[in-house]
């Protein structure tokens, strides 16, 4: 391994936020771990990108398969963790797979944990690296009406970082860890969600270029779009009664009014 490298290992890296995270970064000097389930698309981006890439084809609702993701890259100077892969699914809670629930967790919950513990502590041990933690605006929300889970597993992500920062702030540390909040995002996550967000997005080349800026200035929540950081100051005046019911009535449209 020569001291000069710098990997970034980038899960969810087959479509949408987390191409565009690898696309950004391999400009930045970095050489990119490319992780996903799906190794085509996974090449298809290795061949575009102007940097040494890796790729592990791996499953993150499985934690064998998270473990293995470092070991895989035990050999490379890792300054970068972005645990970027997540998916949600849209219904009414008991409606919904209780499997496609329980990989929904696996993958934005535990997968997350998993990969940012193992890699923090090499992080911490060498007091250098920096961990960005895709959440989202639902994080922010005291509920999901609709999409529970979903909202549940991003609320578990933006907790977690706030503690995880708090602890390495404490410490004085220079490891630096954030959580993205973004609002709509025009990526393939609708139709995995089976959702429509009934409003514009913003595209996954933005929300990229803002999280790689709010993690550069040390942000612990970036948030893409000023719309959804008025939204979050909103939260905590709006009685929280309140704000799942326009949350609710949002996805109920989705669902035929079944809310
Ligand atoms: N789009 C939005 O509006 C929005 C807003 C806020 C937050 N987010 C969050 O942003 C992140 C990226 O989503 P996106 O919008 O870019 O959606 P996307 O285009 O559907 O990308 C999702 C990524 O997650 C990967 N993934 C899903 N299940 C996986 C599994 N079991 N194992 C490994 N990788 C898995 C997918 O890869 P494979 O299918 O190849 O495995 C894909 O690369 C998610 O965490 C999402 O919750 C999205």
């Amino acid at each position: 391994m020569s001291v000069k490298e710098k990997w970034a290992v980038i899960t969810g890296a087959s479509s949408g936020i987390g191409t565009e995270l690898a696309k950004l970064y391999s400009t930045r000097g970095f050489d990119i771990v490319l992780v996903a389930r799906r190794k085509e698309r996974l090449e298809e981006l290795a061949a575009k990108l102007k940097c040494q890439t890796r790729i592990i084809a791996a499953d993150l609702s499985d934690r064998e398969q998270c473990k293995a993701v470092f070991g895989e890259v035990e050999d490379l100077n890792v300054q970068l963790l972005v645990n970027c892969a997540g998916f949600g699914a849209l219904g009414q809670f008991e409606q919904i797979d209780p499997d496609r629930q329980a990989d929904m967790i696996a993958v934005n919950c535990t997968a997350l944990t998993i990969l940012t513990q193992m890699f923090l502590k090499d992080f911490k041990y060498r007091d250098s690296g920096a961990i960005l933690n895709v959440a989202s605006s639902a994080g922010l929300m005291p509920g999901g009406p609709g999409m529970a889970v979903y909202y549940a597993t991003k609320a578990f992500v933006v907790s977690l970082t706030n503690g995880i920062f708090e602890e390495l702030r404490s410490a004085g540390s220079h490891v630096k860890i954030s959580a993205l909040c973004p609002g709509p995002v025009d990526t393939e996550f609708n139709d995995v969600a089976g959702s429509d967000f009934g409003m514009k997005g913003i595209t996954p080349q933005y929300c990229a270029k803002c999280a790689a800026r709010g993690l550069d200035h040390g942000e612990r929540i970036i948030i893409p779009e000023e719309a959804f950081s008025a939204a979050r100051i909103a939260a905590k005046v709006v009685p929280e009664r309140m704000s799942m019911k326009i949350v609710g009535l949002n996805q109920s449209s989705k669902l035929g009014g079944l809310l």
